[in-house]
């Protein structure tokens, strides 16, 4: 039998934390769908067709990751998907209450459904879109942070912003 899981959020943009979390994902199961969520109350940096593009040239002809956005609930994609799983990473502690409260509700609206947690990397534990966007906003480096071509996205955007 083969296991998928969904790795479902933002990726506005992908950072080494994702890829981390996808790269270790990738072993533990046969196939990854990373789900993007389209999220009506955030407003994004990168359309979702844009974030596609930077997560699939990271992982270049690999075949067993999938790449989709969603929009809705959780639970009725990874059942539209056949998927029994939902995949999310662990930063600092402060992650904790959040994904608590999610794994919970969304477990009481399919229990068929199981959330698995990989802890982040000690270098990626600060890593985030949120604070890449920021720094990269003000024309600071995120070299140890995100993939080059994901660098020079955001440099490309901001530029543009700011014309
Ligand atoms: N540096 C990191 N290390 C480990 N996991 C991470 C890191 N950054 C993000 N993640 C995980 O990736 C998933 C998607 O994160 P994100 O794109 O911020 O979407 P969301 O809007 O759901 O928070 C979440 O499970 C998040 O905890
Ligand atoms: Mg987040």
């Amino acid at each position: 039998m083969s296991r998928t899981a969904i790795y479902p959020g933002s990726f506005d943009p992908l950072t080494y934390g994702h890829v981390s979390i996808i790269e270790r994902g990738l072993r533990v199961f046969d196939e990854i769908i990373v789900g993007i969520a389209i999220n009506v109350r955030k407003q994004p940096l990168f359309t979702v067709s844009e974030r596609t593009e930077l997560i699939e040239r990271s992982f270049p002809g690999e075949s067993r990751l999938k790449i989709d956005s969603f929009e809705g609930l959780l639970i009725d994609y990874a059942n539209t998907r056949g998927s029994q799983v939902i995949l999310r990473g662990l930063r600092a502690v402060s992650d904790f209450e959040y994904e608590l409260q999610m794994a919970n509700m969304n477990r009481k609206l399919d229990d068929t459904i199981e959330t698995m947690f990989m802890m982040t990397e000690e270098s990626h534990f600060y890593v985030s879109s949120g604070l890449v966007k920021e720094v990269a906003r003000f024309g600071g480096s995120v070299q140890d942070q995100v993939p080059d071509h994901v660098e020079e996205a955001l440099a490309e955007k901001f530029a543009a912003n700011n014309a």
